[in-house]
């Protein structure tokens, strides 16, 4: 962990607010759902079930790693999913937000190993996730195991976000939620929300992964903030919540998480 990374954390910590400071009811709603559910759902159970299969895995995975941070050193299944997969605490909000949200189509940049995939798809079964992974021998390996566990509401998309994403967007053409976790450098990550942005409504989350990883990706964070076209943001440090309704007063709400 850099020093830059610590001061950062720190930072958050002595700006960030509690469910106490949520002024509005939807905000107040909204951590208690999304933030403050502690109840045992027994979902949780197979994805850290699959979460520890992963990293009992030793299958070798030959193909370069691709994103922001290629240097680092994986070669098996156990290695990746040690150094990319959500950790439960994050999964779960993810899960929370679906089952609060109730999306009807999920898109997920960033599959790596599946353990984000598994947790949004055990969310809301009546929902498609779509997960994209540039990764194409991992993301076949990652297929079958979950045609293993019987999950049948993901479609695995192969290939370079530069192409999978405009064409599924296209394809879709309303997005109701999506979650960025690959390439986290402010050109992409400001490419890929302008690409989404005319698929949006006024309903439509997005979430970004790692927004204090970097100063790069802190600008790209601060802007989306405050884009014309975002209300509500959501700072929990690993991952910012964008929501676009214009009900909602416009505010960037840093939650102690
Ligand atoms: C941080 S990992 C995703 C972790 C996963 N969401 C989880 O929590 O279980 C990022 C993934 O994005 C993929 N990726 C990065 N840049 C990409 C690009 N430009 N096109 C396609 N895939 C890319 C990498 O192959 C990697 O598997």
């Amino acid at each position: 962990m850099s020093v830059k990374f610590l001061l950062r954390f720190v930072s958050y910590y002595f700006s960030s607010k509690t469910v106490h400071d949520a002024h509005s009811n939807f905000l107040f709603n909204f951590i208690r759902a999304v933030f403050l559910d502690v109840n045992p759902y027994p979902d949780y159970d197979i994805a850290k079930n699959y979460r520890k299969q992963l990293l009992n895995d030793a299958t070798l995975i030959t193909s370069p790693a691709l994103g922001a941070r290629p240097q680092i050193k994986t070669s098996t299944i156990a290695q990746l999913t040690g150094a990319t997969a959500k950790q439960h605490r994050y999964a779960k909000v993810l899960y929370l937000l679906i089952q609060y949200c109730k999306p009807k189509n999920i898109i997920e940049l960033g599959t790596a190993t599946g353990v984000s995939a598994l947790y949004q798809a055990l969310a809301r079964p009546s929902a498609k996730v779509h997960t994209l992974d540039g990764n194409i021998q991992l993301l076949e390996i990652v297929k079958d195991k979950f045609a293993q566990m019987n999950i049948q509401n993901v479609e695995f998309i192969p290939g370079l976000f530069d192409n999978t994403f405009p064409a599924l967007v296209n394809k879709l053409q309303t997005i109701d939620y999506i979650f960025f976790d690959g390439n986290h450098t402010y050109d992409s990550t400001i490419k890929y929300f302008e690409t989404a942005l005319p698929h949006i409504h006024n309903k439509t989350i997005f979430i970004f992964d790692d927004i204090n990883w970097s100063n790069e990706m802190q600008r790209a964070w601060k802007e989306i903030c405050a884009h014309s076209s975002t209300t509500l943001c959501i700072d929990i440090f690993m991952m910012g919540i964008v929501l676009f309704d214009t009900s909602l007063a416009k505010q960037t709400f840093v939650y102690r998480y």
